[in-house]
């Protein structure tokens, strides 16, 4: 029999809400038939609430376990490269070695953007944050791609989805070389993801630029550790967006402005700016005992997460890759670093932070790694979206391609009953 939940309000006959189960975490009660009953759920920052149906990714934050398409994510990061892992998002199994070479191929093929669109970033100051420049002009692709807009025809939004992840890392590498005054680099066809990344971001038309393979093999890795996350903040601004029949150039562009906050995205940037104020490793204490003050806004940026409650299995495989390339770049003794591994082994040890379950997360390491390849810190969360951009475009398709509504909270009102205006003479 299925199973059911009882409301029962005021000694009234009790509401019969229904009981879902998923195939994998806990059951859901089904409150949406409690708006007909004059009634609604309240749950601010939506910590009780699932939002939708989803078959991409699981998440278990109590356990640290994080699948995609039910593979976890270590064997993900260890024997898949982030384009496998953008097949697998997007079709729901890993490709065999023909798909693998006909996706690997399509996607390279999309990676140069119409040339119009340099001229756009002419428009930023030089010192724009890349994430303002990725915001704008992102959107900006929907004004380009014309012949690939109509959200209901299933091809044109895979060749959205295919120029999406294709054109990210090109546009990113020029919201950095633009910064910089640099000339943008044109993709290269015979580079695979991350190493055409590397080389737009650090060639140039003067010299050849030779991609270190470890730093290729960490940069692949690190898209592939945030490829996806369930129905985050800016995965659910994208389906939010894209529940209004929004196109998914756009769509993509509200989820890039939703991940830039420092409580989401902007957390790699902010973990090495807190690192430049603690300044050195004699001050670790006094930072620690500033993020436990409740009268002190200070947070240690890079620890704590909603759903993880346990150790962040990406922050796992972010921590071995972030020794492999110390170690090639030989930067270990590093002073920002050094600090970095200090603030890591006290926060672990110290009773609030054991108690309230806030271990390091996949910023944490992400941003050291970035830094140590010679990635300046107001890119990080360009690169976190660049990794990103799959899983947003993987949820934004299943939502389109099912049944859906247009998203719509409501809210519990604290504000004036109604009330008449009085003349201007009488306020
Ligand atoms: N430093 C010090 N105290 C903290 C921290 C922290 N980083 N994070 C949480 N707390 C405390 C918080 O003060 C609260 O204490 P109390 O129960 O006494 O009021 C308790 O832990 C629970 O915190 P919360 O804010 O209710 O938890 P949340 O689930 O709403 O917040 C979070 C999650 C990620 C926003 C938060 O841990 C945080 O601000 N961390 C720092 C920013 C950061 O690293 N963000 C990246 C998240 S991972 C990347 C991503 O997926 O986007």
């Amino acid at each position: 029999m299925a199973k059911k939940a009882l409301l029962s309000i005021d000694g009234q006959d009790p509401i019969e809400l229904p009981i879902l189960a998923g195939t994998e975490g806990p059951e859901v009660i089904d409150v949406s038939s409690l708006t007909g009953k004059g009634y609604f759920t309240f749950d601010p920052g939506f910590v009780s609430t699932a939002s939708c149906e989803s078959e991409i990714t699981y998440i278990d934050g109590n356990a640290g376990i994080l699948l995609h398409r039910g593979y976890p994510i270590d064997q993900l990061a260890e024997k898949a490269s982030f384009l496998e892992v953008c097949y697998l998002l997007l079709h729901g199994e890993l490709p065999n070695a023909t798909q693998k070479a006909h996706f690997d191929r399509t996607i390279t093929l999309h990676t140069m953007v119409h040339e119009q669109l340099r001229v756009f970033f002419n428009g930023f100051r030089r010192d724009a944050h890349p994430m303002a420049i990725m915001t704008g002009v992102v959107g900006a692709l929907s004004a380009f791609y014309h012949d690939s807009l109509d959200i209901n025809d299933a091809r044109h939004r895979e060749i959205s989805a295919h120029r999406l992840i294709a054109k990210m890392p090109t546009l990113a590498a020029m919201s950095y070389k633009y910064s910089l005054g640099q000339p943008f680099m044109y993709p290269r066809n015979d580079l695979n993801y991350a190493e055409n990344f590397l080389y737009m971001m650090f060639g140039n038309p003067a010299e050849d630029y030779v991609v270190n393979p470890v730093i290729a093999r960490a940069m692949d890795r690190i898209f592939t550790l945030h490829a996806d996350h369930e129905q985050n903040a800016s995965t659910s601004t994208v389906r939010l967006a894209g529940s209004t029949g929004a196109n998914p150039f756009a769509c993509i562009a509200s989820g890039i402005a939703a991940l830039w906050g420092p409580s989401h995205g902007g957390a790699n940037e902010a973990v090495l700016n807190m690192l430049d104020e603690i300044g050195d490793v004699s001050r670790v204490g006094e930072f620690v005992k500033k993020a436990k003050d409740k009268n002190d806004p200070f947070r240690l940026m890079g620890f704590g997460h909603r759903v993880y409650k346990n150790y962040d299995p990406r922050a796992k495989v972010m921590k071995e890759t972030c020794d492999e390339v110390l170690a090639e770049l030989g930067v270990g003794d590093d002073p920002q670093l050094k600090l970095a591994m200090e603030l890591e082994r006290i926060a672990l040890e110290d009773e609030y932070f054991v108690e309230k379950k806030l271990y390091p997360n996949v910023d944490f390491y992400s941003g050291i790694i970035l830094k140590a390849i010679g990635i300046p810190v107001n890119m990080f969360t360009v690169i976190f979206a660049t990794g990103r951009t799959p899983g947003w475009i993987a949820h934004w398709n299943e939502m389109i391609s099912g049944s859906y509504k247009i998203g719509r909270p409501r809210q519990l009102y604290l504000g004036k009953s109604a009330r008449d205006i009085r003349p201007l003479a009488e306020r």
